[in-house]
């Protein structure tokens, strides 16, 4: 039986965090190791320039961010991994798509209308075309399959919206798109355990993959939690949010006993935090040890990204000259 397509993409900040990757990044691996998709992941370059960045850093950033994909055990073997911007198809694709959208159904997502109050000094065209550009990045290669988050449930519906006005106006030819989500996206700052850990919220509350280990136990350690096991069913956020990362690295036996002990009122949060550092430094210790490898051979990582760039090209090259045959472009 025939592969079915998966492709995700992820916006290159410079430094990947754990929220990044146990919300999203692992499951790419897990998914390439499963071996039952194709995979495609996309660094997506162009995306991030809707809103204010960087110019002078940008291009490291996005190596950086390439090193961390590899490190974490993302194989150009097994998976496509290239930069969105190298292969101009999804430019094109992005174009003819914009001319059957309406213009209401992008000022409706939320996303766009989030990002447009925070950046209220450059709204340009590109935040509000962001969805369609990434409704171009999952057709150019005909997926079936989207590894995301749930905030990005709106954006695959509008997805399943455009391929059908696609599909009705210029004849059968995508098909419906499904999402994967994953399980525990929402890790949590560890100061503001009510918000999404993100690198914007301060270096306290955000445990970055490229930390040392030292870094990573004085963030766990100095995390926000409240004033012991409460009698409620219910976990506070910050308590909860450390539950949440212990159970998707530790041994479920570890993970397990901590949940007894914080039920029974006898958890001391200082043994759960020490324990938790140490779950997370073992995990990352194989993740830093790769990435030192290949800062040290940044040669490799292009050439990586250059042989991506050329598989992800001829798949898209392909599926173009059907599109443009099917909308009427020689
Ligand atoms: N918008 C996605 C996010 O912020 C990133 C993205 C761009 C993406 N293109 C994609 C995800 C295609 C999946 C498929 O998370």
């Amino acid at each position: 039986m025939d592969k079915k397509t998966l492709f995700s993409g992820i916006q290159p900040t410079g430094e990947f965090h754990l929220g990044n990757y146990l919300g999203a990044l692992k499951n790419w691996v897990d998914l390439q190791n499963s071996g039952e998709y194709n995979c495609i992941y996309s660094i997506v370059d162009l995306h991030a320039m809707t809103i204010d960045y960087d110019v002078k850093s940008y291009q490291e950033k996005v190596i950086s961010n390439a090193i961390d994909l590899l490190s974490i055990g993302v194989d150009p073997q097994k998976s496509i991994l290239f930069l969105q911007s190298q292969v101009p198809e999804h430019s094109v694709l992005c174009w003819i798509l914009n001319t059957i959208v309406p213009v209401s159904e992008l000022e409706r997502m939320t996303q766009y209308k989030d990002k447009a109050r925070k950046n209220d000094k450059n709204i340009n065209m590109g935040l509000l075309d962001y969805p369609v550009l990434m409704v171009a990045d999952i057709l150019l290669y005909k997926s079936e399959f989207v590894p995301v988050g749930e905030d990005q449930t709106q954006h695959l519906e509008l997805t399943n919206i455009i391929l059908r006005k696609f599909n009705n106006k210029f004849g059968e030819y995508f098909q419906k798109v499904n999402p994967i989500y994953t399980k525990g996206t929402r890790i949590r700052s560890l100061q503001d355990p009510n918000r999404k850990m993100s690198k914007s919220m301060g270096e306290k509350s955000c445990l970055l993959l490229n930390d040392s280990p030292d870094a990573i136990t004085k963030k766990i350690m100095s995390s926000v939690t409240d004033t012991g096991p409460q009698k409620s069913i219910h976990m506070s956020p910050g308590v909860d949010n450390l539950f949440t990362i212990l159970e998707l690295l530790a041994d479920p036996e570890i993970a397990k006993k901590f949940n007894v002990d914080y039920h029974n009122r006898v958890l001391k949060y200082s043994e759960l935090k020490t324990a938790l550092a140490d779950v997370v430094n073992k995990h990352l210790e194989p993740i830093r040890e790769k990435r030192r490898e290949l800062e040290n051979d940044k040669g490799s990582v292009l050439k990586i990204l250059e042989e991506g760039r050329e598989k992800a090209k001829s798949i898209a090259e392909q599926n173009m000259k059907e599109i443009k045959n099917l909308v009427g472009l020689i």
